[in-house]
Parts: structure tokens; C-alpha cells; sequence
């Protein structure tokens, strides 16, 4: 088992590169099962998710390469239906084969995504999509076992409790691709995300119009061809940097950052008096005073501001001064890191689907655990201005979906190290010794 140990560090200055988006290329890597034709992927992040997703795409036949960043996916008439649960139980985004495996060979069996740290995740309007265009489903062995002699276009609603969703949009688009005649989805989710998948099944010959609005009309075409093409930068990460920099302080470019994907953000960052610059595809971000002034915050699907940043944004205000109010309707359940925050000394209770956070002028370092991707990110931004010595478990999160992330805090001179178990152990005996030195 590995863990980060963490210390007080910053300001940061100098630059940083964006990696590609994890969730475009998620949905990406599944769409290739629509054709028989090799695609090569480029700005490929290196994480875990991906490794997953490889390996589910394997598991169906399909021959899958990395070098580098570029990834080649080669179908090569596979064969497979099945995306079995000891993967699907390691990455929920697996469902986003369903579409695909339908469209391409009338059957699928995915294994039923189970629960999650972030809250229920159903996968409803996944199964409503497609029924409306010919699909039937059964829930066996744990197994959703999808049938569909031929897909055919429909006009979906696609509006859940909590809004549009990324992933059913994705499964429903991708199938619609292929479908016998034209596909309307009303309420889609409009992530940038969603626009890469479009845009990269529209580069294999798809026919969709819409991608980006609430309406996508997708009129389905016989085949797709392989492409060549490139993922999108990763705004989730580039919102993180933000956050670290108004955290740490410092002067940061952020090479990648798209401003168009993060206006939420950078609008709530500069209420709380950070300086962002939108410069032609990076971004500038400076702390220009002392201390953060508290904002409130609301999650919404795009374009307000991401849930997936809002542990991280949890971290910032627990620091600023005054309380804030951050408000989670994505995802209503997602603050198990609150509890790992306060271990560090931060003042947040929730209320509902609320935290109320009221900020402190220090934090103080402790041992914590991760408890899902975003939370991970949260609570080394925290170790990073916090007295003494943090050590962070559940580092296999922060894998998931970040990419060199610490390796990139190094680099801006921060100090955090990745060690084993048993070298950390000896850290927080040297921690130990100098409390009693000291005290
Ligand atoms: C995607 O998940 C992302 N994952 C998530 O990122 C992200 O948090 C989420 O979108 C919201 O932006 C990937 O892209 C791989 P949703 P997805 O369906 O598509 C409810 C991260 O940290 N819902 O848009 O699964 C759902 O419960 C991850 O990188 C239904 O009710 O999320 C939630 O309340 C975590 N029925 C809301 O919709 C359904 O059938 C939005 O979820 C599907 C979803």
C-alpha cells in the first residue's frame, strides 16, 4: 500500500501542462466498438481508469496500445459481449460499452454497477434511451442482459431527478450513430465532454447535430470508419490547479486550461479575489492578496460549476475568510471528504445537501484517508497548507483519473512524496520525535 506524505509548501510558481480528459476519453475508448476499423486516440492520460477501460475492451477482443499518450484501438471484428463485474466493480463508467455493444452486436451483458462512495448512481435513463430506440433489458446474475434485434431512431427525454447525465447522453448518442433513422435526444448533457464524444464520432462519419445544446439530432448512418484524434484537455484538472494555486498562492499558467469549459469556475474563483487571466489556450491564475474571501457555491450539470470540483473548492473555503455555503446537486451525498477535513482542523457540518463551512486560519496536518478520486485531490491541497506533517492512504484514487499530479506539485517545489507503508512509518516516527523535541 502506498501513501503521500505532505507538507506545508507554496506559493507555486512556473507552469503547468493539462493531461487529457479522463471522462472524453472514457467514452471514447467505448464508441471505438462501433466500427471495425483501427482508431488511434491521442493526449491519452495515463491513469488507471483508462487501464481499465483497455482492459474491458480486451475482454471483448478488441487489441488495445498504448505508446506514450497515443492509444490504438483495434477492433478487428471482436467478438465479446460481456463486461464482466470484476471490472465493471472498479469503474462505473464501464456502462458506457451498453450503446455500443447493442448498436454493434444486438447484445450486450454489463455487470450491474454497484454502489459508490459519491451516492446512488442509477442508470435509468442509460436503460429509457435505449428501450425508446428497440432495446430490451433483463437484470440477471447481477447481469444487465440488453437485447436489440436493430436499433431505431426515437425522440428521447432524457431527464433525470438531478438533471441531464453525461454517460446515458454518451451510451444513447453512440448508438443512435448507427441506428435505423434519426435519433432526437431532449434534456442532453451538454459537458465538454460530450461535445469531444460527438465530435470524435462525427471525425468516424457519424451524422449529429446539437452536441453542446440541451437538443442533439443524431440521424444514424450504415457504417463508422477509424480516425486519428485528439482528447480534449481535462478541465477537472485544471480547476484543480486553480484551486491549488488560490490555496498556496503563487503565479501559475496553466498550459491547456480552457476558459470556455471552466467559466463557472473561474467567475467563482474571482470572487473570492483570485486573478485569472484567459490567455489564448492556457490560463494565468494568481493569489493577489492575503487571504480568500468565502463565496458561496452551487454544482450543477454544465456549464455550472462542476461537482467534480467541488472537494477541492471545499478545501479553498474551509481556508477563506467567512462562511460559505457549498450546495451539491449532482450529486447530493458526495461529502465523505468533509469528515477527513475536519480531522485537519476545518469547521464544516452539513445541512442536506449543503456544508456550511466556516473557514480557519490554519490547518493542521493528520493522518487521512481518500476517500474517492475528487476527495483525494481536496485533502492534498489541504496537506499542502497545513502545520506538520499529512499523511494521505487511498492514493490509488487519486490514479484514477490524475495523472502525475504530484509529480507536478514537485516540480513547482512543493513537498509531497509518494512512499510505501512501511517508509512512512518511519517518517511519522521522525514527526513524532521532533513534537516531543519541541514541546
Ligand atoms: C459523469 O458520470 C462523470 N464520469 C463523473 O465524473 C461526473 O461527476 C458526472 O458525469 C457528473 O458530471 C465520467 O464521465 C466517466 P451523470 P455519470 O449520469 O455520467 C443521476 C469523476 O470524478 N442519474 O451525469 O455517471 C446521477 O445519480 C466522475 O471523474 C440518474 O438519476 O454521471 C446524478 O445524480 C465521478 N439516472 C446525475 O444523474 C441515470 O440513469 C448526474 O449523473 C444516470 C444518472
Amino acid at each position: 500500500m502506498e501513501k503521500l506524505l505532505i507538507r506545508k509548501s507554496g506559493p507555486l510558481q512556473g507552469t503547468v501542462i493539462i493531461h487529457g480528459a479522463k471522462n472524453a476519453v472514457l467514452p471514447i475508448m467505448a464508441a471505438c466498438l462501433l466500427s471495425d476499423e483501427p482508431s488511434i486516440i491521442e493526449n491519452v492520460p495515463q491513469v488507471t481508469d483508462v487501464m481499465l477501460m483497455s482492459d474491458i475492451l480486451r475482454h471483448l477482443g478488441v487489441t488495445v496500445d498504448f505508446s506514450g499518450d497515443r492509444l490504438t484501438v483495434r477492433p478487428n471484428r471482436y467478438a465479446g459481449t460481456v463486461a464482466p463485474y470484476e471490472l465493471v466493480s472498479r469503474m462505473r463508467a464501464s456502462i458506457c460499452v451498453l450503446g455500443p455493444l447493442l448498436a454493434r452486436q444486438g447484445k450486450a451483458q454489463v455487470s450491474m454497477p454497484g454502489g459508490c462512495v459519491i451516492g446512488l448512481r442509477p442508470i435509468d435513463l442509460h436503460f429509457k434511451g435505449l428501450q425508446a430506440m428497440g432495446a430490451t433489458f433483463a437484470i440477471e446474475h447481477g447481469y444487465i442482459v440488453g437485447t436489440a434485434n436493430e436499433l431505431h431512431g426515437a425522440k428521447i427525454h432524457l431527464a433525470g431527478a438531478f438533471g441531464s447525465s453525461v454517460l446515458a447522453t454518451a451510451n444513447v448518442m453512440s448508438a443512435a450513430a448507427i441506428a435505423d433513422g434519426v435519433t432526437v435526444i431532449e434534456h442532453a448533457a451538454c459537458e465538454p465532454e460530450v461535445v469531444d464524444l460527438a465530435n470524435f464520432l462525427i471525425a468516424m462519419g457519424a451524422r449529429i447535430e446539437g452536441h453542446g445544446s440541451p437538443v442533439i439530432r443524431i440521424e444514424g448512418v450504415e457504417r463508422l470508419h477509424g480516425v486519428r484524434y485528439r482528447i480534449i484537455p481535462d478541465r477537472v484538472e485544471a480547476g484543480t490547479w486553480m484551486m491549488a494555486t488560490a490555496m498556496l498562492g503563487g503565479d501559475l499558467t496553466i498550459e491547456g486550461g480552457q476558459a470556455d469549459h471552466l467559466g463557472a469556475v473561474i467567475d467563482k474563483l474571482c470572487e473570492t479575489t483570485v486573478a485569472i487571466d484567459k490567455l489564448n489556450g492556457s490560463l494565468r491564475v494568481r493569489r493577489s492578496c492575503d487571504s480568500i474571501r468565502a463565496v458561496d457555491v452551487t454544482t450543477l450539470p454544465f456549464p455550472g460549476f462542476p461537482t467534480d470540483l467541488q472537494a477541492p473548492m471545499m478545501a479553498l473555503m474551509a481556508r477563506a475568510r467567512g462562511v460559505s455555503v457549498l450546495t451539491e446537486k449532482v450529486y447530493p451525498e458526495r461529502f465523505m471528504h468533509i469528515a477527513e477535513l475536519n480531522r485537519m482542523g476545518a469547521s464544516i457540518t452539513r445541512e442536506g445537501t449543503s456544508a456550511i463551512i466556516k473557514g480557519v486560519a490554519r490547518f493542521s496536518g493528520a493522518p487521512v484517508t481518500a476517500p474517492d478520486l475528487r476527495a483525494s485531490a481536496a485533502l492534498i491541497l489541504a496537506g499542502l497548507t497545513a502545520e506538520n506533517l499529512t499523511e494521505m492512504v487511498g492514493v490509488e484514487h487519486l490514479d484514477r483519473g490524475y495523472q502525475d499530479f504530484e509529480k507536478g506539485l514537485v516540480r513547482l517545489g512543493a513537498d509531497i512524496r509518494r512512499v510505501t507503508a512501511e517508509e512512512g512509518m518511519v517518517d511519522r516516527d521522525r514527526v513524532t520525535f521532533n513534537v516531543e523535541r519541541y514541546a
